[in-house]
């Protein structure tokens, strides 16, 4: 389904918001029960509210660079959420059209910041795949060229960014030397590039690679439903490949959406759920490590795009029939 076109669409050229990019800090965070603190990096402060904002920005600059974009281009990809966002907040800026292909079932807020940023949605069946979307993108290239996408799954620049812009930053904030990394994985491209960097200053950290308990992959198992969104697509992704891991954690959704909310209730922090999934690893892996020990993870996004999700919706009951449900599917799969 094509929604009606966007409101404007200007294609004068205003960089100020790519300096907002990056440079994020990193905060310390006391867990007293657990006795440990970890460190973690606030890319929900990027100006889009994600980490995805320096994906977008590298490959369109890039692009740039390299004569693959013009004035008539359109950038065009399959995403279920925050790099679409992303893309179409550097589409507003820099005067490009952007078209994003998203599931029926992507969240109205998804939509409504992308729609805001003047790009165009193209919807497709609730029920499809992830591949469906990127098959799409693939024919409407074929027939157009005017179309460039950005290809978020198997663009090197998506780890290489992480290498020298995330990483680096990350080394110079810390108090010393880095002993773990963990982070969860969509396209992978944050934990490979990260991961790498990390090693090369820090040869004897530990980077670990969390996933959901219900879509442990990494870990040899079949993946199932869960609710960490924008983690553990249902699939190892190739940028992973070339990952330094030293190891997996698992973290259930139900302790993802409580550690979560703890963020959001006693830190103030108004982070989405792959960020309370990942603070829940890191807070696991700082407890098997000697005391002061430098854990860092990444608070990925946002809560705000969440509203219509459990982690505005929920209490500890639904959280517990959760974990029956995953557990009942999860036979049921075997
Ligand atoms: C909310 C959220 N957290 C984490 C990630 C993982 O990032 P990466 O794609 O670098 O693996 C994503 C990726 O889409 C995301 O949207």
């Amino acid at each position: 389904m094509l929604l009606p076109p966007p409101p404007s669409h200007s294609a004068q050229r205003n960089e100020a918001v790519l300096s907002l990019i990056g440079n994020t800090p990193l905060v310390e965070l006391r867990f007293e029960p657990e006795g440990v603190t970890i460190h973690a990096k606030c890319e929900f402060l990027n100006p889009s509210g994600s980490i995805k904002d320096r994906l977008a920005q590298c490959i369109i600059l890039d692009a740039e660079k390299r004569g693959l974009l013009g004035p008539d281009s359109i950038i065009l990809e399959c995403t279920s959420g925050n790099t679409g966002i992303s893309l179409a907040m550097i589409g507003a800026a820099l005067g490009y059209r952007v078209t994003i292909l998203m599931s029926g079932s992507a969240s109205r807020e998804r939509r409504l910041c992308i729609r805001q940023f003047g790009a165009e949605l193209i919807l497709f069946e609730s029920g499809a795949s992830y591949q469906t979307g990127i098959d799409i993108s693939l024919a409407m290239a074929a027939k157009d060229s005017r179309y460039f996408l950005p290809r978020q799954f198997e663009n090197p620049l998506n780890a290489e960014d992480h290498v020298h812009t995330t990483a680096q930053e990350i080394l110079w904030q810390v108090p010393h030397l880095v002993d773990a990394f963990v982070a969860g994985y969509g396209t992978g491209g944050s934990l490979a590039g990260c991961g790498k960097a990390i090693k090369a200053r820090c040869p004897d950290a530990r980077v670990i690679a969390m996933e959901p308990e219900e879509a442990a992959m990494l870990a040899g198992e079949l993946p199932c439903c869960h609710w960490i969104e924008g983690i553990a697509g249902g699939f190892v992704p190739p940028l992973l490949r070339a990952a330094p891991l030293d190891g997996t954690i698992k973290v259930k959704s139900a302790e993802a959406l409580a550690m979560t909310q703890r963020l959001n209730r006693q830190f103030g922090l108004l982070v989405g759920t792959s960020s309370g999934a990942n603070v829940a690893a890191a807070v696991k892996i700082a407890q098997d490590l000697r005391p002061g020990a430098c854990v860092v993870t990444l608070l990925c996004d946002r809560a705000d795009r969440y509203f219509s999700t459990r982690l505005f919706n929920d209490d500890g009951a639904d959280l517990e029939q959760f974990d029956a449900n995953a557990m009942a599917a999860r036979k049921a799969k075997d």
